[in-house]
C-alpha cells in the first residue's frame, strides 16, 4: 500500500518532497492532473469532479491515503469528498482509506495553534496586529477559507488574500524567469497597497507558487517570514499516521509520478526546484470522469 499525491499539476511536487523527507521508508503515488489544470478558475462542481476522479486513480493504485496537495482542492472538494463519498469508496474497496488535504495544518503552522482550538471572543484591544498575506489561485481566493479558519481563531491576526490568477498556469508551462518575476512582483505590490503597508508574514496558498518562493522571497520586503506550507503538512502526517495504524504507508521507499496530461521529462523550472532529472509516466488508471471536461 502507499501514500498518494494529487494536484492538479506539478505543484504538487513541493508538498510530496516534503513528505518523502519525513517518511522516506513509505511508498508514493504522485499524480499531477495536467489534462485539466489549472483549477484555480474552474467552477466548485468541477474542481470537485476532477479531484475525486484523481483521488480514485491513486486509490485504485494502491494508495490507502490521499493528500491533496492542492489548496484549491482542499478549499472547494475535501470536505465534500470525505462526507459524502469516502465511506462508499471503503464499502467499495474493502480497506480503510481517507483523503486529507493541506490547508488545517498550514493554518495551525500559521497561527500556533492546534486546529480544534476556537478564540474566546473577549472583545478588548489588540495591541498589535499580526497581517497575513496570501496568495492563492482565484478558487482558494474566493472560498475564504485562510480568512475565516484563522480569524476564529486568533482575533490579532488579519488575513489579506491576493488571486493570482495565471501564475500556476505560467509556472506549469515553465515561463521564463523575468515573466514569472514581473508576476509576482506585481501581486505582491497589489496587496501591500490593499493592506496600507507589506504584510507581517505570507502564505504561499498555491502549491505551484512554493517552486518560485525565492521570487515570492525577493518581492517581500527583505526576512518577511514565509509560512511553510510544505514542512506543515509534512509534520501533520507524520502525527495523523501514528494515530491511524489502520492506513498503511508501504515501506519500500517507491517513488511513481504519473500524469493525466503528456507523459515525459519535467520542464527545466521543475528539474531545477527538484535538484535532478524527474519524469512523469502515464496515468496508469483511467476513469472515464477524466475526460468529462
Ligand atoms: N497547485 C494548486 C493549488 O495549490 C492549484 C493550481 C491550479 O491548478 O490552479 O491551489
Amino acid at each position: 500500500m502507499a501514500i498518494g499525491v494529487f494536484d492538479s499539476g506539478v505543484g504538487g511536487l513541493s508538498v510530496h518532497r516534503a513528505l518523502t523527507e519525513a517518511l522516506p521508508q513509505a511508498d508514493f503515488l504522485f499524480l499531477a492532473d495536467q489534462a485539466h489544470v489549472p483549477y484555480g478558475g474552474r467552477p466548485g462542481e468541477e474542481i470537485v469532479a476532477l479531484t475525486r476522479n484523481g483521488c480514485e486513480i491513486l486509490f485504485q493504485n494502491g494508495a490507502d491515503l490521499v493528500i491533496l496537495a492542492c489548496n484549491t482542492a482542499s478549499a472547494i472538494a475535501l470536505r465534500r469528498l470525505q462526507q459524502t463519498w469516502i465511506p462508499d469508496v471503503r464499502r467499495r474497496l474493502g480497506r480503510p482509506v481517507n483523503v486529507l488535504g493541506i490547508i488545517v495544518p498550514t493554518i495551525e503552522a500559521a497561527t500556533g495553534l492546534p486546529w480544534e482550538h476556537e478564540a474566546e471572543r473577549r472583545g478588548g484591544r489588540i495591541e498589535k496586529l499580526d497581517v497575513i498575506g496570501v496568495f492563492s489561485t482565484p478558487g482558494t481566493a474566493a472560498s475564504r477559507v485562510y480568512e475565516i479558519e484563522i480569524d476564529k481563531r486568533r482575533q490579532d491576526v488579519a488575513v489579506f488574500s491576493e488571486p493570482c490568477p495565471d501564475l500556476a498556469r505560467l509556472i506549469e508551462e515553465a515561463a521564463p524567469r523575468a515573466r514569472l518575476e514581473a508576476e509576482v512582483k506585481g501581486h505582491v505590490a497589489a496587496l501591500s497597497r490593499r493592506i496600507g503597508r507589506a504584510p507581517d508574514r505570507a502564505i504561499l496558498g498555491c502549491t505551484h507558487y512554493a517552486i518560485i518562493d525565492d521570487l515570492f522571497q525577493a518581492a517581500l520586503p527583505r526576512a518577511t517570514p514565509l509560512i511553510h506550507q510544505p514542512k506543515a503538512v509534512a509534520d501533520s502526517l507524520s502525527l495523523y499516521l501514528a494515530r491511524h495504524p489502520e492506513l498503511n504507508p508501504g515501506h519500500s521507499g517507491r517513488r511513481d509520478f504519473y500524469t493525466t496530461g503528456s507523459p515525459g521529462p519535467a520542464t527545466p523550472l521543475l528539474t531545477a526546484f527538484w535538484g535532478g532529472p524527474l519524469a512523469f509516466a502515464a496515468c496508469p488508471v483511467n476513469s472515464s470522469a477524466a475526460n468529462r471536461f
